[in-house]
């Protein structure tokens, strides 16, 4: 059966999505004007960075100020917005789930995947693979917090070579009725490395009455086709290739062949420094900014030097004159 093409629509619990090519969670990252660059460029689906249930519960100021936040820009855009959260405690996750959905979320979507020792030595993330039971009560529990479809992110299995994440999977739907499951057939064990077992995801397409969403290893538009090719997912879910990369949506989509011009990437990261500061202020963005510049201007093939200068910078001053010293360099190019 051929899947529809990524540029159609298609539901989560009865919430439609205008295409098939979703921005992943993407924890440090994943706020609101991550997302809003992903919908500007084509996604049909954003997913914030995962939240913490308990500091929602416990209304943590940090957390309700920076990233339980929609901006209303995002809104801007056609498709639905969902808050990651993540936490092993179902009333915990209830109460939570149902701050989100105040707070803007149209779909609530849990983390049963990450394999981060923080997390899991806590009961989340991806140990629940290993807590079927405490996993179906948790998103059943989300689901009735917040009145708003849920989903599960989660991988194939805490094993390479198990199917552990799988099979919950299969139980988060018929006994949870979990809307659709984002799945990254990657082990936790083995964390982002390796080749994910698109064999494994295309079984569960098959397998499931709701839609799959494909992570893992879409690092570019011919990897993420042929993979989507494979397991005929209902849609697929850009990460790290995304990662000062928000062209590749539009790739993705058949909006665009040609890679960016140099000056679409100066004036991007330019996009970027203005979002930061309007959501941190100019000191906090500064600092928060250093991981995102690489991402950027290792596609301007800059020398060391320079490079390590953007990550050195003390202010956004300091980076926005560095940018427009770079400005006659990309138009001569
Ligand atoms: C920096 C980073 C942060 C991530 N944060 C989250 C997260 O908050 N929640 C989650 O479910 N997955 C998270 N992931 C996993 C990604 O969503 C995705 O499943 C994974 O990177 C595999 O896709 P890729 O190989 O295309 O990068 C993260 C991955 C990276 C690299």
């Amino acid at each position: 059966m051929t899947a529809p093409p990524l540029t159609e629509p298609f539901t989560i619990g009865g919430v439609e999505a205008p295409n098939r090519v979703v921005l992943a969670p993407l924890a440090g990252i994943g706020n609101w004007f991550v997302r809003l660059q992903a919908k500007r460029f084509g996604a049909g689906l954003t997913v914030s960075e995962m939240i913490s249930s308990f500091a929602i519960h416990h209304r943590n100021e940090k957390t309700m100020r920076d990233l339980l936040v929609i901006h209303p820009d995002e809104r801007a855009y056609p498709g639905p917005i969902a808050f990651q959260l993540f936490g092993q405690d179902p009333e915990v996750m209830r109460s939570a789930a149902a701050t989100a959905a105040e707070h803007g979320a149209d779909i609530i979507d849990l983390n049963m995947g990450c394999p981060v020792p923080k997390v899991m030595k806590n009961g989340a993330g991806a140990a629940l693979i290993s807590d079927p039971a405490a996993a179906v009560e948790i998103a059943r529990a989300a689901g009735e917090g917040s009145g708003l479809p849920v989903t599960v992110k989660l991988r194939s299995g805490q094993k390479s070579g198990e199917a552990d994440g799988y099979q919950l999977a299969l139980r988060l739907v018929d006994e949870a009725g979990v809307a659709a499951i984002a799945f990254h057939p990657r082990s936790a064990q083995v964390k982002h490395k390796g080749s994910p077992d698109y064999e494994l995801a295309a079984k569960l397409v098959e397998q499931l009455p709701v839609p799959v969403i494909l992570s893992g290893g879409l690092s570019n538009t011919e990897a993420t086709l042929a993979a989507r090719e494979q397991t005929g997912a209902a849609a697929v879910m850009l990460a790290r290739g995304a990662l000062g990369n928000p062209w590749l949506f539009e790739s993705v989509l058949g909006l665009r062949s040609e890679p960016p011009a140099r000056e679409e990437i100066v004036a991007e990261l330019s996009w970027i420094i203005d979002r930061a500061s309007e959501h941190l202020g100019e000191e906090r963005a500064a600092r928060y900014l250093r991981t995102f510049y690489p991402w950027y201007l290792e596609q301007l093939a800059l020398d060391k030097p320079t490079l390590i200068a953007f990550q050195q910078s003390e202010s956004i001053d300091q980076v926005r004159s560095m940018l427009a010293e770079l400005e006659p360099l990309t138009s001569a190019a």
